[in-house]
């Protein structure tokens, strides 16, 4: 009797939860993503013992919205690793997908969020370009994704709809077709965004401003893993112009910021781009959101350090939605911060202020960067009608999950 009541009840108040909009802060308890203010989305992370789906991060803030007109190095961007490989999707061969998957939303949705560095992996297949996995180099039906015409389409409709953003295209390169890339990003329409190599730092020195680059419409930039295709086709050979740490498992250690074999040590400051790749040899939907959370945030002042101090302009990462709190977008916040104004956090800097001079972080946005606490924050001190009425139905869903 007492236990009907006690359901009856808890459905009632999760109908109330999932009917009303009640704009949660990040870490609150939540029933479904739209009870989570914007550039939110409730999940769990049971990696790090948050059992309750609570409201996490999943948007940065665009650095140019707070401080613009800075050269485009002194700005960081979230990184998606493997962009292209989304979970529980099939091939467009029809084949049932075999390799490991990264991400969770389309091109489109990362990019709506703010995602802007992705890393692509192309290969001639299928006479075409695709985006695929390889075993030994080779692309089959079940490691092929899609056409990458599919998804340069989508990022030309974004820079198409977006004139002042910019987007990195970061390309783990197989392709040996004459001109393979060349073919297929004018055929996606992107060929009028190229920024071109000439105009890129070659010993250090800074970027273009962002606005030079918007003016121009000089909005895409594309590396390539290929050395001799920087010559051959006009495509920025990667690490002629990054440094970047070691990715995988062996660049999960803390306290540790080693460079990956291709490029050079992360304090060659004739490269003016610094990216940090913080995700495992096997992509890992549970774990990423602890990966994403403190021990990214943790990476990403190591590399800092090994870098010669200098902030990553790229952050990439598997799932970048998941984390148990702020997640990779905080990251991207830290990095921007300290690039930007010299603050701890892009939230903190203030519109026209000296280098340094920071505001004082609003309360949400001051989340320590450690695993949140077991109990929610309930928000009490700013009591509005929703924060009751989300406190009532949380009271009531912790009640079910301990009586019924
Ligand atoms: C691979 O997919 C293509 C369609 O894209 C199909 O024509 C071909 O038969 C498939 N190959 C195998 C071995 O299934
Ligand atoms: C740069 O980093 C390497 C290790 O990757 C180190 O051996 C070297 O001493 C560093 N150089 C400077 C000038 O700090
Ligand atoms: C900041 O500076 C710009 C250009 O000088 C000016 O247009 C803008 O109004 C200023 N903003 C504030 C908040 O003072």
């Amino acid at each position: 009797m007492m236990q009907n009541s006690i359901f009856v009840i808890t459905l009632f108040a999760f109908l109330l939860l999932l009917h009303s909009s009640l704009a949660l802060k990040e870490g609150q308890i939540c029933a479904s993503d739209k009870n989570c203010n914007k550039g939110l989305h409730c999940e769990t992370c049971l990696a790090n013992g948050n059992l309750l789906p609570r409201c996490t991060r999943i948007q940065p803030v665009i650095p140019t919205s707070k401080v613009k007109g800075l050269p485009f190095n002194h700005y960081s961007w979230l990184t998606t690793h493997n962009a292209f490989a989304l979970l529980g999707k099939k091939s467009e061969t029809g084949s049932l997908i075999l390799a490991p998957t990264n991400q969770q939303d389309t091109i489109t949705d990362q990019l709506n969020n703010g995602v802007r560095g992705l890393m692509l992996d192309l290969y001639d297949f299928e006479n075409d370009i695709w985006l695929c996995h390889s075993f030994g180099g080779q692309c089959y039906n079940y490691t092929a994704f899609q056409p990458a015409i599919n998804v340069l389409k989508e990022i030309q409709v974004f820079l198409a709809a977006n004139p002042s953003e910019i987007v990195t295209i970061i390309i783990e390169d197989y392709v040996t077709s004459p001109n393979g890339l060349t073919k297929v990003f004018d055929a996606a329409g992107l060929r009028k965004y190229w920024f071109p190599v000439s105009r890129m730092p070659k010993n250090g020195g800074d970027w273009p401003t962002v606005d030079d680059m918007v003016m121009k419409n000089q909005r895409l930039v594309v590396f390539t893993s290929k050395k001799a295709k920087e010559a051959s086709e006009g495509i920025a050979y990667e690490w002629r112009y990054l440094v970047e740490n070691q990715y995988g498992n062996n660049g999960m250690k803390a306290g540790l910021c080693p460079n990956r074999a291709e490029s050079p040590s992360l304090n060659t400051t004739s490269r003016s781009l610094v990216l940090v790749n913080f995700f495992r040899d096997v992509p890992d939907v549970t774990k990423s959101c602890r990966d994403n959370s403190a021990p990214l945030l943790s990476m990403v002042n190591t590399c800092y350090q090994a870098a010669g101090k200098r902030w990553p302009n790229f952050i990439a990462v598997d799932f970048y939605k998941r984390s148990d709190g702020g997640g990779a977008p905080e990251a991207v916040d830290a990095a921007n911060g300290h690039l930007v104004c010299g603050c701890k956090n892009i939230a903190s800097c203030k519109e026209n202020m000296t280098f340094g001079v920071c505001d004082l972080l609003p309360e949400a946005e001051t989340t320590p960067h450690q695993a949140l606490p077991p109990h929610a924050s309930f928000g009490f001190q700013n009591c509005k009608p929703v924060d009751l009425l989300w406190l009532f139905a949380t009271t009531l869903l912790v009640a079910m999950l301990l009586f019924w």
